[in-house]
């Protein structure tokens, strides 16, 4: 049951779609511009830097809150559980984001709802090797989608490691569902970009460019 709430509790988080929400207040649908993503690549595509930011900000945060709320919850009753619970609540928070009911489950492709899990459930230095990998590969490809599909890989990567190093402590009992967790998120990513996938290997994907700011 704890899981379900967890999850559910993540999912309302994810509904709050900052792009979407950014355009709004300036008589845009982001859905309609760009690559039609609802997420911080097409904000700074089709917006500007300061929509780019706020988005980053917004659908990365509200995944860090979802997690501090299932915490504060289940702190003192299932404290053995708490890395796996801040899991299902980031897995629900990237699946609200990516398929909200009231944009007819037309959402983003959860990179920087990820992110705010990456946040969550690792430590500084595996936010840095995300965050080097991420801009490393941007910077030299310009390749936004590429930099995304590389770092969920990455990540998951780094959850089995914590894991295997003993860095979630009592919730060892928990290292497989929280690997199958990172696992789900990483498949998701990839079909969420299969679009993308399909224009990198034909070589006509989107680079990384800076719209007009509103
Ligand atoms: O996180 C989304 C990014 O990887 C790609 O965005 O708008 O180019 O499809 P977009």
């Amino acid at each position: 049951m704890e899981r379900l709430i967890s999850v559910l509790i993540g999912y309302l988080f994810g509904l709050l779609q900052t792009g979407y929400l950014y355009g709004k207040l300036h008589h845009i649908d982001i859905r309609s511009k760009g690559s039609g993503n609802a997420g911080t690549t097409n904000a700074l595509r089709t917006m500007g830097w300061r929509a780019g930011v706020v988005t980053l900000l917004g659908d990365a945060f509200k995944c860090v809150f979802a997690v501090l709320l299932v915490r504060f919850i289940y702190q003192d009753s299932h404290g053995d559980m708490l890395p796996l619970l801040s899991m299902y609540a980031g897995m629900g928070a990237v699946l609200g984001h990516n398929y909200p009911f009231y944009m007819k489950f037309k959402g983003g492709k959860g990179i920087a709802t990820t992110a705010g899990l990456l946040l969550s459930t690792t430590n500084a230095w595996m936010v840095l090797i995300c965050l080097c990998v991420f801009l490393g590969i941007v910077a030299g490809t310009k390749y936004v989608s590429l930099g995304s599909l590389v770092v969920v890989i990455v990540y998951l990567g780094e959850i089995i490691y914590l894991g295997q190093s003993g860095a979630y402590g009592i919730a060892q009992n928990y290292l497989y569902e929280m690997y199958g967790i990172a696992a789900f998120l990483m498949v998701s990513a990839f079909f969420k970009h299969r679009a993308n996938i399909k224009r990198l290997l034909s070589g006509t994907e989107n680079k990384l460019s800076v719209g007009k700011s509103q």
